[in-house]
């Protein structure tokens, strides 16, 4: 993804390819809530109907909505600014398209544009007659559409493994323990919070064959799914992101849409709320039978009077539905957080800095210091809980995701601690090392390290140079602390055989709990480098975060400090 604004300026005029649309709208009040502030509900109809008509000039025949990838929000636009839309197509499959949107806002009086959201959606084309078509391809002109080209294969994968990934996490997530165990009222239902609603779909709500447009759909779910929110903070919320969610059926002029929605669940600054809606015509209306036709989670916030975010109250599943849903929501976040990250392509400044004798001490000083931060910080939601392994995510407004394993281990905090601020047995007990090789003892306490890790996706292997940087509690109740960052070294230059990666922040929090067991916290600030190790747990299609804690627990608890060999 990158700023829509860039790409414009590189496309020469007139050669637009064949399939990119542009949209312009003066914001007037009709499109505003009361602060007049743009409705996120017009925005996605404007959104879908851009997406929408760049897919039938391509497909040359009508399109419908099947899906839209995660959308985060990211500008308000306001009364009397303009909204620029852009939509082309990346890539044309057998029947369906993904079509890219690229949003911004653009102020009347000085010009400047900013980026609202980036969009995909996937539309398939509908023939008269209801026979397949096989879409032409669509034609690269620039290096940017070769990129999107590639990438929409591999959002495409996401997507369409997206209920199987949910799917996975669920049958693995459990009520976190504070939460089944409390027996204090402060945690709060959210039955208050259920809005229902009615539509009837008229003609203009629909296209030239009758289809509801996705668009109408979504601004309709949009509206009960603030009211919902505004139930439980009792302020005006605001959308921030919505879930990827599929169109599972079509509607038509005439039907009755029923819409439900509740809050699911609540993550300190923010709440999922969930909508299904479902399609009635006459004659269905009168037996009570609808066509579930739509499920979205839509996430949001709010701020009181001086402009901070509100703390929402936790929320406590009290029926079989709300607990499922519940759970859902924790598992949507996370998955909706490793797609966030896994897609953005999100290119860094190099992290590591020059390591020599001279900033030795403020090198090894911001080592701890940055981890004992991250550790330190609010905001840490758990993402799932197993077999005593939980993992927990942090998500800065600044875009970077950190991730934490709380693990138990049966051994004291000191024995872990020896074992685990030695990087050379870290291969044995964790599959991401394949080797590490110990390059410069600075002192008892720093030890700089060359790592070499496994290939993720046919890619290279990765090479890592690190300083690990242990220290002893100062006094009881302090952590042994195990920091772990990049350092440029000029004894270890990058070479052509590993793709050089970097580690901002990681490294081991140890917390005694007794003689002889110990709380372990593993934390990764993620980077580029680090995410393909991480992606596939994040994203719920692997377990390769649980499986390396309970391997790390069995070596704490099978090996003897003094035996420990490679
Ligand atoms: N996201 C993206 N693409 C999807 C998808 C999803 N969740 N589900 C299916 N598709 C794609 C398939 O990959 C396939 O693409 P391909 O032909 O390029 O390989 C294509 O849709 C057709 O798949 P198929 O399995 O034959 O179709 P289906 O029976 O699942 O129907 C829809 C898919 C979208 C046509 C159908 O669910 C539908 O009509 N939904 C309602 C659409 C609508 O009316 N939207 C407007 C608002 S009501
Ligand atoms: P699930 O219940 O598994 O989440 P659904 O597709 O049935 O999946 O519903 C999607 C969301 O819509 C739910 O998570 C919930 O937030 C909301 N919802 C569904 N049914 C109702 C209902 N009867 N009342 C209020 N909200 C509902």
């Amino acid at each position: 993804m990158h700023c829509p604004l860039q790409e414009s300026a590189t496309r020469a005029p007139g050669t637009n390819g064949s399939a990119e649309v542009q949209m312009c709208q003066a914001i007037y009040p009709c499109h505003a809530n009361h602060r007049g502030e743009l409705s996120a509900g017009q925005l996605l109809k404007w959104i879908d109907s851009t997406a929408c008509l760049t897919a039938e000039r391509h497909a040359g025949m009508s399109c419908v909505t099947a899906s839209v990838d995660d959308i985060q929000f990211e500008e308000t636009a306001r009364v009397g600014q303009i909204i620029n839309i852009t939509a082309r197509v990346n890539r044309a499959f057998n029947t369906s398209m993904e079509v890219g949107v690229k949003v911004a806002v653009q102020d009347t009086f000085t010009s400047v544009q900013k980026r609202v959201c980036v969009a995909f959606s996937t539309y398939v084309a509908k023939p008269v007659g209801g026979q397949k078509v096989n879409l032409n391809p669509v034609r690269l002109q620039l290096e940017q559409d070769f990129l999107e080209y590639s990438l929409a294969a591999e959002r495409r994968r996401i997507r369409l493994c997206n209920e199987d990934a949910l799917k996975n996490l669920m049958a693995e997530s459990q009520l976190p323990d504070d939460i089944a165990q409390s027996k204090e009222n402060d945690e709060i239902s959210t039955d208050y919070t259920h809005v229902q609603s009615i539509e009837l779909v008229l003609p203009p709500h629909g296209n030239h064959h009758g289809n509801t447009f996705g668009g109408q759909i979504m601004a309709w779910m949009e509206t009960v799914a603030t009211i919902a929110a505004s139930r439980l903070c009792r302020a005006y919320p605001t959308l921030k992101s919505v879930d990827m969610f599929k169109f599972r059926g079509p509607s038509t002029v005439g039907d009755r849409l029923v819409f439900n929605a509740i809050v699911n669940n609540t993550f300190q600054k923010n709440v999922e709320v969930g909508v299904r809606v479902e399609a009635y015509n006459c004659e269905e209306w009168t037996h009570g039978k609808g066509r579930h036709i739509n499920s979205a989670f839509l996430i949001y916030d709010a701020i009181n009077d001086q402009e901070e975010r509100i703390l929402f109250p936790r929320v406590k599943p009290t029926t079989k539905d709300s607990l499922r849903r519940y759970l859902g929501a924790i598992a949507r976040r996370r998955i909706r957080l490793a797609r966030k990250y896994i897609l953005s392509g999100k290119e860094e400044n190099p992290l590591s800095d020059p390591w020599d004798r001279s900033n030795q001490t403020y090198l090894s000083y911001n080592n701890v210091a940055t981890l004992t931060f991250l550790a330190a910080k609010q905001g840490w939601e758990m993402t799932s809980t197993a077999n005593n392994i939980k993992i927990f995510a942090h998500e800065e407004d600044n875009n970077i995701l950190s991730v934490k394993v709380e693990m138990q281990a049966r051994v004291s905090a000191d024995h872990a601690f020896s074992l685990l601020s030695d990087l050379n047995f870290r291969k044995i007990w964790d599959s991401h090392y394949l080797s590490c090789e110990f390059i410069e003892d600075v002192n008892e306490e720093d030890k700089i390290y060359h790592i070499i890790c496994p290939p993720v996706n046919g890619e290279k292997l990765r090479d890592f140079v690190v300083l690990m940087s242990r220290r002893h509690p100062c006094k009881d109740g302090d952590p042994y602390v195990i920091a772990v960052r990049s350092v440029t070294l000029t004894a270890v230059p990058p070479s052509p055989q590993y793709s050089r990666s970097e580690i901002l922040c990681a490294g081991f929090m140890i917390y005694s709990a007794g003689k002889e067991s110990c709380k372990v916290c593993y934390y990764n600030q993620i980077t580029s480098g680090v995410l393909p190790y991480f992606a596939g747990n994040l994203g719920g299609w692997s377990t390769s975060i649980e499986d390396t804690a309970c391997s790390c627990v069995k070596f704490l608890e099978t090996t003897e400090v003094d035996s420990a060999s490679l």
